[in-house]
């Protein structure tokens, strides 16, 4: 049976047993303490909890999963054995309050043995030690003796919340296969592995965990769908089944490399993270430096490194990202959906990496005959995380081979030394440059239509407080240059990302643009040398600038949805807007409720959808308060303004960078209401690919 097949059978068996049949619900969980959605039963856990209602008493699905940080984290596992996965399916069954021990084992039983046609004998069953009744029906049901387990036999999504006793089946696959029984020290040798579990969830764990009884009594099932393939298809490495194969082929046809005894780790590593990376941004993950976008950068350049060792350079996941589509696209039609957004994503964040990956390499071959010991000092783990981008579980990775560790208690203390030492250095920057009453105001209209083929000259490096003549890869700096594409920090605005470049070599990575007076400075670190009086290029990067203007524009439909749903009398008392997601102050004496709170981001989204023009306009003051734009309170304004009309639902004076059709903000999405101070509430919301 294919991947295919056994989707159906599953869904058209629980269908046929009275359950409704869900779709996957997105990798990005509606639950702060998960990153992602670890298991089937994420996206119900309200239900469990009694906080939601069900969607009917039992239901059934296959549920897209990603395992790669926190709680349950599968990633290092991945590639050294055949049944690890960042990325994977779980089928799954759940009954609320309906079926209870004796409805799941059976049902479970049935399917396995006379549905599928497994051979019981090779099952083996396992039951918690409390759980005398589930180890009753195991014997009642398939003639089964449980194997009683603690730990095992317990399941929760996180540290708190619901959880409960499980009992789980293993797939015997063979003496052959080296490995013992679970709760035997040779349980993890592969010969016996978890092919479902049925969770009894009926309590709910808090912070200190004490257990207290969920409302009702539910049913969590999980049955991991890459394990059921390589039963069925008689293989005993999930990366050998029909889809994996398919996946390894788009690899060889990319790489040009044959998969081998030697190599086959990479192939795994690679066709497993190309599921999460692409899976994961085409939910509207974007690769970041935190929380979940850092896994998904992570995960993205560990598969660049795996590229790199069957001697490929340089885009990877971009060009097999077709190759998923193809054979996962029909089950998740979100993939082909979004396949152009996710590639340029992808290809963006691939370039962004190559060349450090090379020169980081370099970078740690040079420093491997000076170690002493089998121990990598932590400054230079630190280097080439701060310089060339290796998150430390990177450099960890390419270390494993070698039987080499990294100093970690160095590495972080070299990391808290930069932190102290980057907040020294942006505290006050602005004091220096207030002395260089030199250099001319870049901050005009060039920000508004970055142009490509711009070339400025370097006039002023100012770097640790002092400003130099020259630079060199690693310095963290400030830039100013005689002109400029870049839209530096202000009106709440969050500055440009991008880069400095000298022809196609980047010279200076700009983690954000600020502003001293009129002075644009490119703020970030060095990754080759610059010196003043070079003629460089100001890109900005183009993808960072959309979601910012596409937070701006929201910006104002949200002031003017208050307007409408609240009373007039709202006003804006501040905001920051940074990429995809919006910071709004506004007046208001009391809390929204929440039927507000629906109406405001309806009529947002409303008004998102009807697509409407977005005229950015300059004019005289006198012309504009004609008009009837908005000023904002307090704030002082020149002769010429520029006005930003969106539809005829908002009219404002606003310096910031915007939209040109409401249809691009794609979607918004109230995150939080809350009090800030007496009579000022602030309203978090996300726009685009992460609304
Ligand atoms: N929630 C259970 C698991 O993930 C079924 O194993």
């Amino acid at each position: 049976m294919t991947y295919d097949d056994i989707r159906k059978v599953f869904l058209n068996y629980f269908e046929s047993h009275g359950h409704k049949i869900m779709p996957s619900a997105s990798l990005i969980p509606n639950d702060p303490s998960l990153l992602f959605t670890v298991a089937g039963m994420v996206p119900w856990k309200n239900i469990f909890l009694g906080k939601e209602n069900a969607p009917a008493p039992r239901i059934a699905d296959v549920q897209k999963c990603i395992r790669a940080g926190g709680k349950h984290n599968d990633l290092e596992d991945v590639g050294f054995d055949g049944r690890h996965h960042t990325f994977f399916e779980m089928l799954g069954n759940w009954s609320f309050g309906d079926y209870f021990k004796s409805g799941a084992i059976e049902m479970s039983w049935d399917l396995l043995t006379n549905v599928i046609g497994i051979d019981p004998a090779r099952l083996v069953v396992t039951a918690h030690i409390s759980d005398d009744e589930s180890a009753e029906i195991w014997k009642k049901v398939a003639g089964k003796e449980a194997i009683r387990l603690d730990k095992d036999n317990w399941w929760s999504a996180g540290d708190t919340g619901p959880c409960g006793p499980c009992s789980e089946i293993f797939y015997d696959f063979g003496e052959d296969v080296p490995g013992g029984l679970p709760g035997t020290p040779e349980e993890d040798g592969g010969r016996f592995v978890e092919i479902w579990n049925d969770v009894f969830m009926q309590y709910d764990r808090d912070a200190n965990g004490n257990l207290t009884p969920l409302p009702n009594k539910n049913v969590d099932t999980g049955a991991g769908l890459e394990r059921w393939a390589a039963m069925l298809q008689g293989k005993i490495d999930n990366y050998d089944t029909d889809l994996f194969v398919k996946l390894k082929r788009a690899v060889s046809d990319v790489t040009g490399v044959s998969e081998t005894n030697e190599n086959k780790t990479s192939f795994k590593v690679i066709t497993d993270h190309l599921r999460s990376v692409g899976f994961a941004i085409a939910d509207g993950v974007i690769p970041s430096n935190t929380d979940r976008g850092y896994v998904i950068r992570r995960i993205l350049r560990r598969a660049m490194r795996h590229g790199q060792m069957l001697g490929h350079n340089g885009a990877l996941l971009s060009k097999l990202y077709p190759a998923l589509v193809e054979q996962m696209g029909n089950a998740y039609p979100e993939l082909g959906k979004n396949a152009s957004h996710v590639i340029e994503i992808i290809t963006n964040e691939e370039n962004a990496f190559a060349d450090m990956l090379n020169n980081g390499m370099k970078l740690l071959d040079s420093e491997l005959p000076n170690l002493h010991g089998n121990v990598l000092p932590g400054a230079v783990a630190f280097k080439l995380f701060d310089t060339y981008g290796f998150p430390l579980d990177l450099t960890q990775m390419i270390l494993r081979d070698k039987n080499i560790d990294v100093d970690v208690a160095g590495f972080e203390s070299e990391m808290a030394a930069q932190k102290e030492r980057s907040r020294a250095n942006t505290r006050g920057t602005k004091i220096f440059w207030e002395s260089r009453n030199d250099l001319p105001s870049t901050d005009d209209t060039a920000k508004y239509a970055p142009d490509k083929n711009m070339e400025s000259r370097v006039l002023a490096i100012l770097r640790g407080g002092e400003f130099v003549d020259s630079v060199d890869t690693g310095d963290e700096v400030e830039i100013a240059l005689d002109k400029t594409n870049f839209y530096g920090t202000q009106g709440g605005q969050v500055g440009d990302m991008g880069e400095l470049k000298i022809g196609d070599i980047t010279v200076l990575d700009v983690s954000e643009a600020a502003r001293a007076d009129g002075v644009v400075l490119h703020r970030g670190i060095v990754r080759n040398k610059i010196s003043v009086g070079d003629t460089v290029r100001p890109v900005v990067n183009s993808q960072n600038r959309a979601a910012t203007a596409r937070a701006h524009t929201a910006t104002h439909l949200l002031q003017a949805a208050l307007r409408r749903v609240l009373n007039t009398d709202v006003e804006q008392r501040g905001s920051k807007v940074s990429p995809d997601s919006v910071r709004f102050d506004f007046s208001f004496g009391r809390a929204m409720t929440d039927a507000e709170k629906i109406a405001v981001e309806n009529l947002v989204n409303e008004w998102i959808n009807s697509d409407m023009n977005v005229a950015h306009e300059e004019m005289k003051i006198a012309d504009a308060k004609k008009r009837g734009a908005m000023a904002l309170f307090g704030e002082k304004y020149g002769d010429i303004v520029r006005v930003i009309t969106a539809g005829d639902v908002s009219c404002e004076l606003c310096g910031g960078t915007h939209v040109n059709h409401t249809g691009e903000i794609i979607r918004a999405k109230i995150n939080k209401e809350k009090s800030i101070s007496s009579g000022i509430r602030r309203i978090t919301m996300s726009v685009g690919a992460l609304a």
